[in-house]
C-alpha cells in the first residue's frame, strides 16, 4: 500500500476491468495515493497493481463493496452489462457512484443510466481519448457526462488520471457521442492511411519512404476541421479553390491506381460515391463540408 499523505478513507475507488486501459487507470490511482480495489474477470492481471499497493477483491460486488467509487473500463457494454447487473453487484452498487468508462454508443451508455437509476445508482459516463501511456500524465484526455454535481463531487480522484478532463453535459449518452464522433475520424484515417501504404508498396514505394509525406498530409487537416466546422455552422461550404468537382476528380484517380494494382478500393469508393452524389445533387462548385449537409438530410 502506498504511503502518500494523500491517502484517506475518502481517497477510495475500485477500478473493474484490467485489460491493457484498466490496469493503466489503477495504476495511476495508486501512484497518487488513492486507496485502489481491483478486479477482473480472468484472475492474475493484477499482479504487478497488488504489488504497487492496489487491494485485489475476489469477486465483482466485494470490490464495489469496497469503495465509494467504482471505475469500469472493459470492452464493452455487453461485457459491463455481465458484470454490473448482477444481483449482487447491482445491490452493492446501491448508493455509490459508478463511473463507466468502457466504450461504447450512446445508446447503449443512456441505457445504462435508466437501469443506474432504476437500481439507486449514481451513474456517470465517460470515454478516454488518448491511450495507455498518457494516463496519468498530463496527455490524458477524459470525457465525461451525466449528473454535473456528480462529475464535480469525485472530480478530485478522477484528477488522479491526470491531463483533461472535460464534462460535456446532463445528457449521460454525450461523452460516447463526442468518442463515437471522434473515432469515426480516427477509423476513416486509419483505412485512409493503411490503404495508401499498401497503395504506395504497389508503386515501389516503402512504408519509410512514404512516412514523412504522410505527415505532412496530416498536418493539413487541423486548420480544415475548424475551417469546415463554420462551413457546417454556417450553410457557407464555400468551394473557392478547390471545388467538389476537383475532389471528385481526384479521389477517381486513386480508385483507378488501387484497382489497377489488384487493391481494394472500396472505401475511397463510398467516399468517391458521396462526393459523386452531392455534385449530382448540384453543389459541384461547393467545397467538400457540403457533403455533411447532405449525409445529414432526412
Ligand atoms: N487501450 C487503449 O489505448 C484505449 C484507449 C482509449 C479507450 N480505450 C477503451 O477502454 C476500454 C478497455 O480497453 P482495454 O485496452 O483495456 O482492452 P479491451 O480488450 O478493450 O478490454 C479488456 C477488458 O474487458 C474485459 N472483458 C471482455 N469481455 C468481458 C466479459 N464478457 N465479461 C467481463 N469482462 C470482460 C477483459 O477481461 P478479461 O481479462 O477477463 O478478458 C478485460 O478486463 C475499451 O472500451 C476501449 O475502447 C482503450
Amino acid at each position: 500500500m502506498s504511503s502518500s499523505p494523500l491517502l484517506t478513507p475518502e481517497r477510495a475507488v475500485t477500478v473493474i476491468g484490467l485489460g491493457p486501459m484498466g490496469r493503466a487507470l489503477a495504476g495511476a490511482f495508486v501512484a497518487a495515493g488513492v486507496r485502489t480495489t481491483v478486479w477482473n474477470r480472468t484472475p492474475g492481471r493484477d499482479r504487478e497493481l497488488l504489488a504497487q499497493g492496489a487491494i485485489g477483491a475476489s469477486s465483482a460486488a466485494e470490490a464495489v463493496a469496497a469503495s465509494p467509487l467504482t471505475v469500469v473500463c472493459l470492452v464493452n457494454y455487453d461485457a459491463s452489462d455481465a458484470v454490473l447487473r448482477q444481483e449482487a453487484v447491482a445491490s452493492a452498487l446501491k448508493g455509490r457512484t459508478l463511473v463507466n468508462l468502457t466504450a461504447d454508443t450512446p445508446g447503449r451508455a443512456r441505457d445504462t443510466g435508466r437501469w443506474a437509476d432504476a437500481h439507486g445508482i449514481r451513474y456517470l459516463d465517460g470515454a478516454i481519448m488518448t491511450p495507455t501511456p498518457t494516463i496519468g500524465t498530463p496527455h490524458a484526455v477524459l470525457i465525461h457526462s451525466g449528473p454535473g454535481e456528480l462529475y464535480r463531487e469525485h472530480r478530485p480522484v478522477l484528477d488522479a488520471l491526470g491531463g483533461t478532463h472535460t464534462h460535456l453535459g446532463e445528457d449521460v449518452g454525450r461523452a460516447a457521442a463526442y468518442d463515437i464522433a471522434l473515432l469515426d475520424i480516427f477509423w476513416t484515417s486509419m483505412a485512409g492511411y493503411v490503404h495508401a501504404l499498401a497503395v504506395a508498396g504497389a508503386e515501389g514505394i516503402s512504408p519509410r519512404e512514404l512516412a514523412p509525406f504522410a505527415q505532412g498530409i496530416g498536418a493539413i487537416l487541423p486548420p480544415l476541421f475548424q475551417e469546415w466546422a463554420e462551413d457546417v455552422e454556417s450553410g457557407g461550404y464555400s468551394g473557392e479553390g478547390n471545388p467538389l468537382t476537383s475532389a471528385v476528380s481526384s479521389m477517381t484517380h486513386i480508385v483507378h491506381t488501387s484497382e489497377a494494382h489488384g487493391i481494394d478500393a472500396g472505401v475511397l469508393r463510398a467516399a468517391e460515391g458521396l462526393a459523386r452524389r452531392t455534385v449530382g445533387l448540384g453543389h459541384g462548385t461547393d467545397g467538400f463540408s457540403r457533403i455533411a449537409e447532405v449525409l445529414g438530410r432526412r
